[in-house]
């Protein structure tokens, strides 16, 4: 309505004006017409009368001439009639002659054209025209024409004018105003429609062709502005899992996705008569939990609990978390002989040492390559089957499946593949030692985007790529282009759920100081410190354990008043290496504990077993000091962990260098885990620091935490892959046949464009 008033209003304004400029121009045009018409009338009536006036004169009867000039008055327009005989005789005239016509004064009113006289009785038209008589001029003949009936018709003309006017505007603003509701509706249904994805319609014609184009380029045109916002607030978002919801449905227009990793979220284990629900110790399932309890979507694993199959459906699904379903986990089954090749051979005994500098060397057997490759297709297959649409979003996770971003392109070369690798990427030389490298390479460069927890394994993925394969990389943009397929390597350091759940945090610290003291039979000032890992050679636990002795070396007055607690998830326990790694561990607590045998207390406590979340956080709030000395590790979450559990800003953590987390908590106190002195010494440093400088330090990594948390690893990584789409699509466009078909344009040095 505001609208058609908007419109409205200045039609009628400009209406206004142009009657305004045209009312006295229609006036003065037809007061010309008019005097033409009667001053022609005149010299009609002039040349008419001549003969009756000749003979008048001739008679030389003035009361003739008198009843004749009246008789022409009759006429309704001749007002009156005069006649000035030649050489000064008596002048004859009608009484209606104005006072102003003399014979003396008649020479301002001759010519050609008649004369107007504004006089008393209006507007008048006065003609003078000559009388001729034998040859010679008789006088002069005045006729007076009334003018006043053109005002009158100039008024009638002025009020038909206005009327037209008003008509002429009320007819266009309503014809106006009908049309723009029409289609202003029209456009705002074909709108609500296209932004509801339904696409650009008239209501009309729901498929009107001619909006085809227009409804394709606003889309386009669309999706890129909310590209561009969506990048541009990458900062600025607070990231939530409904941040991470609303990029997926606008982004990604809402597409299904489709997460794969071999160690599934949820274990279900038999107990007796009872089936429990685990949690594994696994930074890559603390991580994407979250993330899938935000996007819903299928999680596909391999179901290796011993009550997997007696909870899952006939599609091998079962909707997790188990008490409140949000997602469904799609369980996949190996065979033993599986088990053994893929997973604890070719990806355990092969892939994790050869990626982690924790001085064990890497085994390769044939046999265990080729489950490694049946196990990924089957993988790839799962995926192929959960897939409701050609083009899924899908999240191939960690070293388990590196062929699998290959077999999915192949089955469904539409789908977005984004493959993270948790662990490091070596450099070219230590990678090279694998006989399956090419292979490796070109699998996981059938993904469309590759990421890495830090830019140095982003460099060392791409300088192995340069040095093994024919492919083309691009160092400015980090990208590889192999096979005819662009892959875009990236860096997305991983991170945990903040804030974390009220599960994990709701116990108040005093409480879980307390009853971990007593758990542990300690005296409620004893200081703890603790380690939470998988017992695997690349945690650094040996290592630790020898900084713990150090310490009670160097600063004796701590025996007995400081404990280590060492949980220990027991993992891979059937590799050799693990079952000699846990020995180690074992001998090594035994030892040192002896060795301070006459301490008041024990100062290692060690845990092989497996902890839910809950019971993690628990140590973590009541502990003085949290060590994470990893060898070598892509990021370590236990890190992150536990400065999001000090909810009291208290809490010191002592950090390897060879994690990725340290690049991001550079307050921890950094350490190099093969330099036994320095954690000796950090261990001290932690024990002995104020609170204040425990709190500035924890505050920062809290912030880092909060910023840069789950979601907006995730988050990332599908913006980043919502652009690639786009570019693929762009691609796509121009290299459509009718792309093809285009002129190609030359330039002067003859090169095609
Ligand atoms: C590392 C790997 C994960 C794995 C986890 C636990 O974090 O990157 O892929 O799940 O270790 O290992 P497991 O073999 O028990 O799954």
């Amino acid at each position: 309505m505001r609208l058609s008033l908007r419109f409205i209003i200045p039609l009628f304004l400009a209406l206004g004006a142009i009657a305004y400029a045209v009312v006295p121009l229609v006036d003065k045009l037809t007061l010309q017409w008019f005097e033409r018409d009667l001053d022609s009338r005149a010299s009609l009536i002039a040349n008419t009368v001549q003969e009756p006036l000749r003979d008048a004169i001739r008679a030389g009867t003035r009361s003739r001439l008198e009843g004749f000039f009246t008789r022409l008055t009759q006429d309704e327009r001749l007002f009156a009639v005069g006649f000035c005989p030649t050489g000064g005789g008596e002048a004859v005239a009608t009484p209606t002659l104005p006072t102003e016509i003399t014979c003396a004064t008649l020479e301002q009113y001759s010519g050609d054209a008649g004369h107007v006289l504004k006089s008393a009785d209006g507007p008048l038209l006065v003609s003078v025209r000559p009388v001729v008589l034998a040859g010679a001029p008789a006088g002069t003949l005045v006729l007076v024409h009334d003018l006043s009936f053109v005002a009158r018709r100039s008024a009638e003309t002025r009020k038909y004018l206005f009327y037209f006017f008003v008509g002429l505007g009320a007819t266009v603003a309503l014809i106006t105003v009908v049309i723009a509701q029409l289609s202003w509706r029209g456009w705002v249904q074909g709108l609500s429609a296209l932004l509801r994805g339904e696409g650009l319609v008239r209501p009309d014609k729901p498929d009107a062709p001619e909006l085809r184009p227009i409804a394709r380029d606003l889309r386009a045109l669309i999706s890129d502005l909310q590209a561009e916002h969506g990048s541009r607030d990458d900062e600025q978002l607070a990231w939530t899992p409904d941040t991470l919801r609303a990029i997926l449905h606008g982004e990604l227009r809402g597409q299904e996705v489709i997460v794969v990793s071999n160690r599934e979220p949820y274990i279900h284990v038999r107990e007796g008569e009872n089936i429990a629900v685990w949690r594994p110790a696994s930074g890559l399932v603390t991580a994407l939990e979250p993330i899938m309890r935000a996007c819903s979507g299928t999680w596909i694993a391999h179901g290796g609990g011993s009550a997997d199959r007696e909870v899952v459906d006939r599609h091998d699904r079962v909707g997790v978390p188990p008490e409140h379903p949000l997602y469904q986990l799609r369980r996949v089954w190996l065979t033993p002989k599986e088990e053994a090749g893929y997973y604890y051979g070719f990806a355990n005994e092969g892939l994790w040492p050869l990626c982690h500098i924790a001085h064990v060397r890497p085994t390769f057997r044939s046999a265990d390559w080729e489950q490694y490759v049946a196990v990924n297709h089957a993988f790839a297959g799962a995926v192929v089957d959960e897939a409701t649409s050609p083009d899924p979003i899908v999240l191939v996770h960690d070293y388990h499946f590196a062929l699998v971003p290959r077999m999915i392109q192949e089955a469904l070369p539409a789908a977005t593949i984004i493959a993270f690798w948790h662990i490091p990427w070596p450099n070219p030389e230590a990678f090279g030692i694998c006989p399956w490298r090419e292979e490796l390479l070109d699998g996981m460069l059938g993904s469309t985007i590759l990421g890495f927890h830090t830019q140095f394994h982003c460099n060392n993925f791409v300088d192995t790529v340069d040095r093994l394969l024919e492919a083309r990389v691009d160092r400015e943009m980090f990208t590889v282009s192999y096979r005819g397929k662009l892959t875009a390597v990236k860096r997305y350091p991983i991170s945990i759920e903040w804030p974390p759940s009220a599960e994990l945090v709701g116990k108040p610290v005093e409480q879980c100081r307390e009853d971990v003291r007593r758990r542990h039979d300690l005296p409620p000032d004893q200081a703890i410190g603790v380690g939470v890992d998988r017992l695997d050679y690349t945690k650094g636990i040996e290592e630790r354990l020898r900084a713990v002795e150090r310490l009670l070396e160097t600063h004796p007055e701590w025996a007995g008043r400081f404990t280590f607690i060492q949980i220990a998830a027991p993992t891979r326990s059937k590799i050799e290496e693990y079952q000699a790694y846990e020995g180690r561990v074992r001998a090594m607590v035994a030892r040192i504990n002896d060795r301070f045998a006459s301490a008041r207390r024990p100062p290692i406590e060690l845990k092989i077993a497996h902890h839910q979340p809950d019971e993690v956080y628990e140590y973590y709030r009541a502990a003085e000091v949290c060590m994470v000395t990893s060898l070598h590790d892509g990021m370590n979450l236990v890190a992150k962990e536990f400065i999001s559990s000090r909810t009291d800003e208290r809490g010191v953590l002592i950090l390897s260098r060879f994690t990725g987390a340290a690049r991001e908590l550079p307050e921890a106190l950094i350490v190099n885990p093969y330099d036994t002195d320095e954690c000796a010494a950090a261990l001290h440093l932690a024990l002995s620091m104020p609170a204040g400088e425990q709190r500035a330090r924890i505050r920062l990594m809290r912030g880092l935490i909060q910023d840069f948390n789950v979601y907006r690893w995730a988050g990332r990584m599908l913006i980043d892959a919502a652009a690639m789409r786009r570019r693929g699509r762009l691609l796509e466009r121009a290299t459509a046949p009718e792309a093809r078909r285009r002129p190609v344009v030359r330039t002067g040095a003859g090169h095609r464009r």
